[in-house]
This record gives structure tokens, C-alpha cells and sequence, in this order.
């Protein structure tokens, strides 16, 4: 073990390297909610992007860990499109507790990322409120995820925000999200 890993590790707090996650699925498979030529920028590009640069030493540190830290968390929820993918499950019971019913709860997670000004993400936290993220922040309480940068949506849906995360809906792993989180 390297003098600098302990020091990154012990004096900073900081893991000595990061890395982006293998996708769980192909990169066309999300089709047409997200394109394969977005899901090649966004995961190939800038997500990787995020890692190198961490590893590199370069930039802010705590953006870089963060932003991979999100989209380690982004890429595995997905799967691919189903029209009728209502949540199940503990994350079911945790929607329909705060939201009463699926289209309660997507038309205010909208509602509050409609709201959100510059860069950031949208999640279902383990306490049933929907909340945001500015640029990168590392949360421990996520269920479900939506990024809401700008790079996730532009080159799919142009200004169409609110089409983008009506798909986003058909493409989350229900089964995933009661797999990883402890609700
Ligand atoms: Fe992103």
C-alpha cells in the first residue's frame, strides 16, 4: 500500500482510485427513452470522464467522486423499455405511502424537477420526499434516481424535459432498486 493511498484514504477520507461500473444491459437496449448515441456519451464520455479525472488528480475532487458516485447509481437502475412498469415491491409500498397512487408520485417528482434551475438530479429518498441534487453531491439516502443534467436529455428530447423523465419511467429495474436499497 502506497504513502499516498494511506494519505488519500485516511487524511482526505478519500478512496485511492474509482471506476464506472460495467452496464448490466446493452447500449442500445434503452431505446428509445434514451438513444444509444446518448447513452455512448453519457457512459462512455462523461461519465468515464469523471473517473479519469478523479484518478488523474484532476479538477475538484469531490465533484468528480461524486458525479461517479451518481452515475454508478444511474446506469445499474435501468432496463430495458416496458410500457406498463409500475413499481413493486418495497419501493411500491414506499410510493404509494407518501403518493397514494404511481401517477401521484411521477406528476410531483415532475413538479419539483420542472423546478430545478441549472445542473443537478432528481431522487425518491428513503423517506419518501423527492429531492435534488445541485451539480454533484454524494447522498446516502436514494431509491430512485433521474438525472436531470442537461446532457442526459438534450440530444434525445431537445427542450422536451417532461418527455424525458415520462420515459425514464419505463425504463427503471423495479427489482434493482428493492435489490440495492434498504428502504
Ligand atoms: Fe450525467
Amino acid at each position: 500500500m502506497s504513502y499516498s493511498f494511506i494519505r488519500q484514504f485516511v487524511v482526505e477520507g478519500r478512496p485511492a482510485s474509482l471506476k464506472i461500473d460495467a452496464l448490466p444491459y446493452g447500449m442500445n437496449d434503452l431505446n428509445p427513452a434514451i438513444s444509444k448515441a446518448t447513452l455512448d456519451y453519457h457512459y462512455e464520455h462523461l461519465a468515464k470522464t469523471y473517473a479519469k479525472r478523479y484518478n488523474a488528480g484532476e479538477g475538484d475532487p469531490d465533484f468528480n467522486e461524486a458525479g461517479v458516485f451518481l452515475h454508478n447509481i444511474l446506469f445499474q437502475q435501468y432496463q430495458d423499455p416496458t410500457d406498463s412498469n409500475d413499481p413493486r415491491g418495497a419501493v411500491g409500498e414506499l410510493i404509494v405511502k407518501h403518493y397514494k397512487t404511481f401517477a401521484k408520485f411521477k406528476d410531483e417528482f415532475e413538479k419539483v424537477a420542472m423546478a430545478v434551475q441549472g445542473s443537478g438530479w432528481v431522487y425518491l429518498a428513503k423517506d419518501g420526499k423527492i429531492k435534488t441534487i445541485t451539480n454533484h453531491e454524494i447522498k446516502k439516502d436514494i431509491v430512485v434516481l433521474v438525472d436531470w443534467w442537461e446532457h442526459a436529455w438534450a440530444l434525445d428530447y431537445q427542450s422536451e424535459k417532461k418527455s424525458y423523465l415520462k420515459n425514464q419511467w419505463k425504463i427503471i429495474n423495479w427489482n434493482h432498486i428493492n435489490e440495492q436499497s434498504t428502504i
